[in-house]
């Protein structure tokens, strides 16, 4: 019997690792599509990448949406949540229902925090599987994906190690090291929680700043004196309020603020931050889990993060009136 594996957002990250896992033999893995689907119907994905090579993969079934996807019958073992995680504009879990079985591990591949949150409530019998990736992928047009560079991803159970979520998150971990993800490694739940602080930390200091600028890319923001003082200001403020929030120290091979920006300064790729990319497409940013949750998080243990805040108020606003002016005026 064949493991199955449904990815649900099959963009960048979504097609990239789904093509991974299936270099597995006992694996098949399926796809729910969007704007893409037309292409990948036809001609699956080709991935071209510095490390694997290109190659072409075509996924074992291809669903439009959803819906098709539960027609199919299937009982999935895994069900890959790839999409950009938007809760502000759509709660995503809404759409799995009837894709979630009782033996089915939801994987959530997204950036943020309490990302986990809407799916646990919504599935309490599944098995819930965070994780982050620090993997550069891009879909410059429908079914071409671009690795750029990184495969690092670390999983963990949600919100505590039972150990049936415990023996699903190595199996999966498996199934991308035996894909070729040499650097994919399994964590517990909480220091996964660790460490989804610490990539919002990267992530809440450079994505909005570099929208904020005017889409300075990663390496002129750190070379810049003025912002490597601001993106240093923010990662410090949620390292030192993170460790509060979860009652647990950072581990010690976490990199420090001045370790990230020396090597941001030192990687002159021209690069910019996922949001600022979301930005200038006139797309909605991922603005409530990387700015607004770790806020709302933070405030509910009695910390504030005003840096963070001053941002997120700012962004809020611009993104409002961007939609407010691209209305049609009566
Ligand atoms: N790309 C990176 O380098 C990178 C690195 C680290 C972390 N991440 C995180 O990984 C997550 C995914 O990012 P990404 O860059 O892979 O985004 P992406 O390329 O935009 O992929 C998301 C995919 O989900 C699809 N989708 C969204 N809602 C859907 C729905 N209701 N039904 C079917 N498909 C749906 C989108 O379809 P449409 O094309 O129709 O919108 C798109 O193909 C985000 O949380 C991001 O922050 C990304
Ligand atoms: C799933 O994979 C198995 C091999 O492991 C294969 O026999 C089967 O046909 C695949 N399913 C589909 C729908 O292609
Ligand atoms: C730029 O910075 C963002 C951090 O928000 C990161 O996700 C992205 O991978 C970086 N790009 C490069 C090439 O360093
Ligand atoms: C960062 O770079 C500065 C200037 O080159 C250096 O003085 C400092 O020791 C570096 N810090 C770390 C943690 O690497």
């Amino acid at each position: 019997m064949s493991i199955e594996i449904l990815i649900f957002g099959a963009g960048a990250i979504g097609a990239f690792y789904g093509s991974r896992l299936a270099f597995n033999n006992d694996v098949n893995v399926s796809v729910i599509c969007r704007s893409n689907y037309n292409a990948v119907k036809s001609n699956g994905f080709s991935v071209e990448s510095p490390q694997y090579g290109d190659y072409k993969w075509m996924p074992t079934r291809t669903f439009s949406k959803p819906t098709e996807a539960q027609k199919a019958g299937v009982n999935w073992d895994y069900v890959v949540v790839s999409t950009k995680a938007l809760p502000d504009v759509n709660d995503d879990s809404e759409l799995l229902q009837g894709l979630i079985s009782k033996g089915t591990a939801i994987v959530l591949i997204q950036n943020g925090l309490g990302v986990e949150e809407p799916y646990m409530k919504r599935f309490p019998e599944a098995i819930v599987l965070s994780a982050v990736t620090i993997c550069s992928a891009a879909q410059p047009n429908h079914g071409h994906i671009k690795h750029n560079r990184w495969t690092r991803i670390n999983s963990g159970p949600y919100p505590e190690n039972s150990a049936e979520a415990t023996r699903r998150n190595e199996l999966f971990n498996n199934y991308l090291v035996k894909g070729g993800v040499k650097d994919a490694s399994a964590y517990s739940a909480e220091k996964m929680q660790l460490l989804r602080w610490h990539k919002i930390a990267i992530n809440a200091a450079m994505n909005p700043s570099s929208v904020l600028s005017g889409g300075t890319d990663n390496a002129s923001m750190a070379l810049d004196p003025d912002m490597y003082a601001h993106l240093k200001g923010v990662m410090e403020e949620i390292f030192e309020v993170a460790p509060k929030v979860t009652g647990k120290p950072f581990p010690k091979d976490f990199a420090t603020a001045e370790q990230i920006l020396n090597s941001t300064k030192k990687n002159p790729s021209g690069s910019k931050p996922s949001m600022q990319i979301d930005w200038a497409e006139g797309k909605k940013m991922e603005l409530e889990v990387i700015l607004g949750n770790p806020i709302r998080l933070a405030r509910e243990k009695g910390y504030e993060m005003p840096r963070l805040h001053s941002m997120y108020a700012l962004l809020k606003a611009a993104q409002r009136n961007r939609e407010e002016n691209s209305k049609p005026k009566l």
